[in-house]
């Protein structure tokens, strides 16, 4: 675990970059520093590897004062991504991934060996070896950047806006790729960013930076979302926080009807009988999975006069925010809610969306106790 203990920055021009911060960052977790530009992110990171000295204050590692560290070895305990990657342009990916295993005196086929390891792990091509880095997409490059980072197995990852430099579609593929990892390794990980998604995505806990380098809030990110500490914040989340925070509730207890769910081939009187009247209802072919919408009352039988359905969500692993999200895309109002072969579990409204939110939030109060552990993400 990291300690930040009342840490502060001033630059000799008497810039403060940072202000009497403290943090703590557990060990098996990813903490995300976020802030408007200039609030002295960076300058958090990088006294934790200690390419800035703090002007007073004392940061831990295991209880351990990074001062006490040689810094090369405390620096090859602890990956750096960057934005843009900073890779070697002189040195092919596999050499770049490579680097900090040779500075430890691996051998070269070992290094390479666990280079070719790290590519597989961050999702790149194995045929992408022998490239040199202007021969990558920006995404590409900031794969490596992270394989290069975790080469040593290091147990501590510092990420500096990593992701910032790549449109959104990749961006959001690396996210998942950094989560995916984190799952399978478990590091320390320290994440810098000025996008409040971002930060929800990825983080267990968010510190909300504001200018000057003062803490103005450490929580996980539902906490913040549904009460951030004050205008600041508030304001730093933007003006739809509440449909955010819905990514946090899971669909798992959503009341889904069954009632209007009809496999093809349906007697329809029996449809318009046990619909709603005058609703829609949804046809499925024999396995369950969604065909369309029908109008009972007019509807001939015809599959290929069906609605289209849009698209679906999955119980139990979709968060509420994308049930919601289905319900306004439908053209009947209606979600679809499907297993994770894609059948029909049944569908729901706003109404029936809405009344899950205020019972997640009945058992949210409830069960609240002020050490209560972060909650699981629910997801997309
Ligand atoms: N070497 C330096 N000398 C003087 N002031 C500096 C120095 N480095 C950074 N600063 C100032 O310290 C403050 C914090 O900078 P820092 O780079 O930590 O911000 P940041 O939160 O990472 O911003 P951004 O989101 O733009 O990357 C800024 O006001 C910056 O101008
Ligand atoms: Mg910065």
């Amino acid at each position: 675990m990291i300690a930040i203990e009342d840490v502060s920055k001033r630059y000799a021009d008497g810039t403060v970059a940072v202000d009497r911060l403290s943090l703590q960052i557990p060990d098996r977790s990813i903490t995300v520093l976020v802030g408007p530009s200039g609030c002295g992110k960076t300058t958090t990171l990088r006294m934790i590897n200690r390419m800035i000295e703090p002007s007073s204050g004392t940061i831990r590692v295991d209880g351990e004062d990074v001062r006490s560290r040689p810094v090369n070895t405390l620096r090859r305990s602890m990956g750096y991504v960057i934005q843009n990657a900073g890779l070697f342009q002189h040195r092919t990916v596999l050499d770049n991934i490579a680097t900090v295993p040779r500075l430890l005196g691996w051998s070269k086929q070992r290094a390479r060996e666990r280079a070719a390891e790290l590519m597989e792990r961050v999702g790149l091509d194995p045929a992408m070896a022998r490239r040199y880095p202007y021969q990558l997409s920006g995404g590409q490059q900031q794969r490596v950047g992270v394989a290069r980072a975790l080469a040593a197995d290091p147990p501590i990852l510092l990420m500096d806006e990593p992701f910032s430099a790549v449109d959104p579609v990749v961006r959001r593929g690396l996210q998942e790729e950094l989560l995916r990892i984190q799952g399978e390794l478990g590091k320390a990980i320290v994440f810098v960013t000025h996008d409040m998604d971002e930060a929800i995505t990825i983080g267990d806990r968010i510190a909300v930076l504001r200018t000057g380098g003062r803490l103005a809030q450490f929580a996980a990110p539902d906490e913040i979302l549904s009460s951030p500490a004050d205008p600041f914040v508030e304001e730093f989340l933007g003006s739809d926080r509440g449909i955010r925070g819905l990514s946090f509730l899971s669909t798992r207890d959503l009341e889904l009807d069954r009632s209007r769910v009809f496999p093809v081939g349906s007697d329809r009187r029996e449809m318009s009988g046990r619909a709603p009247e005058g609703a829609p209802v949804l046809v499925t072919d024999a396995d369950g999975r969604p065909l369309g919408w029908a109008d009972p009352g007019s509807w001939d039988g015809d599959v290929e006069a069906l609605e289209p359905y849009g698209p679906v969500f999955e119980v139990g692993r979709d968060s509420l925010r994308v049930a919601l999200d289905r319900t306004v895309l439908s053209p009947t109002g209606q979600a679809v809610g499907v297993d994770g072969s894609g059948k029909v579990l049944g569908v729901a409204g706003q109404e029936t969306v809405a009344a899950a939110i205020r019972s997640a939030r009945r058992r949210r109060r409830a069960a609240d106790a002020p050490q209560e552990a972060p909650a699981v993400k629910a997801g997309r």
